[in-house]
C-alpha cells in the first residue's frame, strides 16, 4: 500500500474515467471534508502531515495554505502548476494524463482548505494529451456535482478551468506563471508579498505542484500519521522518482519517500546499459548539484540530499555515464537555460549565454586555462540572491558540481584537447 497516487494507473494507458475513480474510492475525501471538516482543519491535517512540495522546493504544503487570510473576500484562487518543464522530469504527466479526477479531487480539498471560489490548472502548452483528458474529466466533475455551485450541497461553490501555457519554462515559476494567467508577460514578480497574499489580480493565491495535490485526497481519507508512515525516513509520504540516461530501464516508480540513489539506478532502473559505467547524476531535473559515485548511498529526501550539497527537486534524476562528454553535458542545459531565460534581470539576460559560450569553446577544443576561473565568477555571479529569481541560481548548480566533480574533464579538453 505504498501507492497511493499511481494506484490507479491502468496498465494499457487510458485514464480513470469518473465511474471508475468513484469505484476505487474517489471523491470520498471531498465528501468527507465537504461535509464534515471545517477548512482550518483540512490545514491543520495536511500540516500535521508534514507533506512538501513536490515541485522542486519542498515547501511545507499546510503551511503555505495557512498563510492565505481565511477572512479575505473573494475572489480567492488555486492554481495547480502544471507546467512541468524542468529536464528530466515527466512525473506529473503521469498523474495529469492517467488519473485526472486524483488532481481535480486533490484541488477541490485545496481550495475548500483556502475557501477559493476559483480553479485554474496551468498546463504545459506541450502536453496535448493531458489537456484532452483534464478537459473531459473537468467536464464530468461538473456534471457530477463535485465542480459548480454548492457542491454536494454543502454550500461551498467552485469553478475550474484548464489553462494551457505557451511553452516557456519561465511560466514554472509561480509569480511568472501568475503574470501569465494574466495575460501579461511572463516574468517573476518580487517576492513578499508571497501570492498567499497577493496573487493572481493580487487576490490571495496558492499554487501547488500537481503531485502535491494528488496526495492530498489520500490525506484526508488515511490521516496524516498514515502519510508520514509511508516514508522510510524524515521527509513524509511516497515520491515519484524518475531516471533517465544511459539505464537499462529509465522510468518513473512511486516509491517510498527515502529510498537510495543506489536502488534507484541499479534495482529500478536495471543498472546501467552494458559499456556504459555511472559517473554522476542530477538528483532532481537539471537545476541541481551533481551527486557521484560517493553518494549513491545517499536518501533520496529533501534533507539527506541537501547534507549531500544538492537538492531533491522534482526527484527525476538524470544519469551522467562515461561515454558522454560533461562539458557537452552541461553545455546543453546551458543552452536551455539561456534560451528559457526571461530576460528580465541582467545577470541571467547576459550571463547564461557567455556561459553556454564558454562551455561551447571549451567542448571544441578552442578553450583557455582562464576559461575555468570565468566559468567559476558566473556560478557565483548568477547565484542566490544576485538575480530576480531561480532559473539562474539553478542553472548554476550542474555547472558548479560538474567543475567540483568533473575537473578534469574540462582541464583535459583545455590542455590536451581530448575528453577524459
Ligand atoms: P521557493 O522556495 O521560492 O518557493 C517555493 C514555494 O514556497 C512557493 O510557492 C512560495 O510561495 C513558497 N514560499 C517560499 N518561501 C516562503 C515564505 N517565506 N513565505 C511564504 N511562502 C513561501 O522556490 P521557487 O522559486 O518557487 O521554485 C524553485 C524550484 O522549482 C526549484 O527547486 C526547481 O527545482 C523547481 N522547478 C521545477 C520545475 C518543474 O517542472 N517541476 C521547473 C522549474 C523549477
Amino acid at each position: 500500500m505504498n501507492k497511493p497516487l499511481t494506484q490507479h494507473v491502468r496498465p494499457d494507458g487510458r485514464p480513470l474515467t469518473l465511474q471508475e475513480y468513484e469505484k476505487a474510492g474517489g471523491y470520498a475525501a471531498v465528501r468527507k471534508a465537504l461535509k464534515d471538516m471545517a477548512p482550518q482543519a483540512v490545514t491543520t491535517l495536511v500540516k500535521e502531515s508534514n507533506l512538501r512540495g513536490r515541485g522542486g522546493a519542498g515547501f511545507l504544503t499546510g503551511m503555505k495554505w495557512s498563510f492565505v487570510p481565511m477572512n479575505a473576500p473573494k475572489p480567492k484562487y488555486l492554481i495547480a502548476n502544471a507546467d512541468e518543464m524542468e529536464p528530466g522530469t515527466f512525473k506529473d504527466r503521469i498523474l495529469l494524463e492517467n488519473t485526472p479526477h486524483q488532481l481535480i479531487e486533490g484541488m477541490i480539498l485545496a481550495a475548500f482548505a483556502i475557501q477559493a471560489d476559483n480553479a485554474y490548472v496551468f498546463l504545459r502548452w506541450a502536453y496535448k494529451q493531458a489537456a484532452k483528458v483534464i478537459t473531459t474529466a473537468i467536464e464530468e466533475a461538473y456534471a457530477a456535482g463535485y465542480l459548480g455551485k454548492n457542491i454536494l450541497g454543502t454550500g461551498f461553490d467552485l469553478d475550474m478551468h484548464l489553462h494551457t501555457g505557451v511553452g516557456r519554462y519561465m511560466c514554472g515559476e509561480e509569480t511568472a506563471l501568475l503574470n501569465s494567467l494574466e495575460g501579461k508577460r511572463a516574468t517573476p514578480r518580487a517576492k513578499p508579498p508571497f501570492p498567499q497574499i497577493s496573487g493572481l489580480f493580487g487576490k490571495p493565491t496558492i499554487v501547488n505542484n500537481v503531485e502535491t495535490l494528488c496526495c492530498i485526497p489520500h490525506i484526508v481519507n488515511n490521516g496524516a500519521e498514515w502519510f508520514k508512515d509511508l516514508s522510510r525516513g524524515s521527509d513524509a509520504g511516497t515520491k515519484i522518482y524518475g531516471v533517465s540516461g544511459n539505464v537499462k530501464r529509465p522510468g518513473a516508480w512511486e516509491l517510498p519517500m527515502n529510498v537510495t540513489m543506489r536502488e534507484l539506478v541499479e534495482e529500478h532502473a536495471g543498472g546501467m546499459r552494458d559499456g556504459y559505467r555511472f559517473r554522476g547524476a542530477l538528483p532532481g531535473g537539471a537545476s541541481t548539484d551533481f551527486l557521484v559515485e560517493e553518494h549513491l548511498d545517499v536518501k533520496m529526501d529533501y534533507t539527506s540530499v541537501a547534507a549531500a550539497g544538492s537538492r531533491l527537486g522534482t526527484g527525476t534524476m538524470i544519469v551522467l555515464d562515461d561515454q558522454t562528454s560533461v562539458v557537452g553535458f552541461v553545455k546543453n542545459l546551458e543552452h536551455f537555460f539561456a534560451q528559457e531565460s526571461c530576460g528580465f534581470c541582467t545577470p541571467c539576460r547576459e550571463g547564461l549565454p557567455w556561459v553556454e559560450k564558454i562551455l561551447h569553446t571549451i567542448e571544441r577544443g578552442e578553450g583557455k586555462p582562464e576559461d575555468l576561473k570565468l566559468l567559476e565568477f558566473h556560478t557565483k555571479y548568477l547565484g542566490p540572491g544576485n538575480t530576480f529569481c531561480a532559473l539562474a541560481p539553478g542553472a548554476m548548480e550542474p555547472l558548479q558540481s560538474a567543475l567540483k566533480y568533473f575537473r578534469k574533464d574540462f582541464e583535459m579538453l583545455i590542455h590536451h584537447k581530448i575528453s577524459a
